[in-house]
């Protein structure tokens, strides 16, 4: 019998590139796979060709076919508004998601942005510790932010000025 664990590649190579058009079916599904509230087709598919988005994905690098996480960003003056990431439930833990923060943190410093800002679920651990460990910190509170579950939201800010990436 195979063992699934024994199956897994001891190391998983992955490239990081912007989304195109072609790209919204398998982002649709990792979003509904990863998030109690999913966002539309469409939604995904103007962001596409928004020009004051940063959006992302990482795909396999022998099998880019598979899509294994992907993020999206918005710049709002000289913010980065890190608004959705998720990595492909049986690839996590791999530095996937990390990657996309890090890609999308040094695209957005580049481009001249001075602070990355996102909201979290306070319960959302693995989250979190991504994000502090990139120097993000806490500086606030959204009480009952998430409607679905009542859930408070963190508000996290890092400094792009400082980033040493
Ligand atoms: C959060 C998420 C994107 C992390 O992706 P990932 O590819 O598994 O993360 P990485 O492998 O790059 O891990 C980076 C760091 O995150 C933290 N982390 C990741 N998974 C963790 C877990 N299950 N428990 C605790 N910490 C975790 C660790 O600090 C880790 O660093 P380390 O490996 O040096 O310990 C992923 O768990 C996910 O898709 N979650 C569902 C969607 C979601 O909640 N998105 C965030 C919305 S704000």
């Amino acid at each position: 019998m195979t063992n699934p664990e024994s199956a897994k590649p001891e190391k998983t190579e992955f490239l990081i590139r912007k989304a195109i058009d072609g790209d919204i079916p398998q982002v649709v599904a990792l979003d509904n796979a990863g998030f109690p509230t999913p966002w539309s087709e469409s939604t995904y598919q103007k962001e596409v060709n928004n020009s004051k988005g940063l959006f992302y994905v990482a795909l396999l690098t022998d099998q880019q076919s598979v899509m294994a996480g992907f993020i999206l960003s918005w710049a709002v003056v000289d913010q980065l508004h890190i608004l959705r990431v998720t990595v492909k439930n049986d690839l996590r833990k791999m530095g996937i998601g990390r990657a996309l923060v890090e890609k999308t943190l040094e695209e957005a410093k580049t481009s001249g942005l001075k602070m990355a800002l996102l909201e979290v679920r306070e319960r959302n651990t693995a989250a979190i510790k991504l994000y502090l460990s990139l120097n993000f910190i806490t500086v606030g509170l959204r009480r009952k932010y998430y409607t679905d579950t009542g859930e408070d939201a963190l508000l996290l800010t890092a400094s792009l000025v400082d980033l040493g990436l």
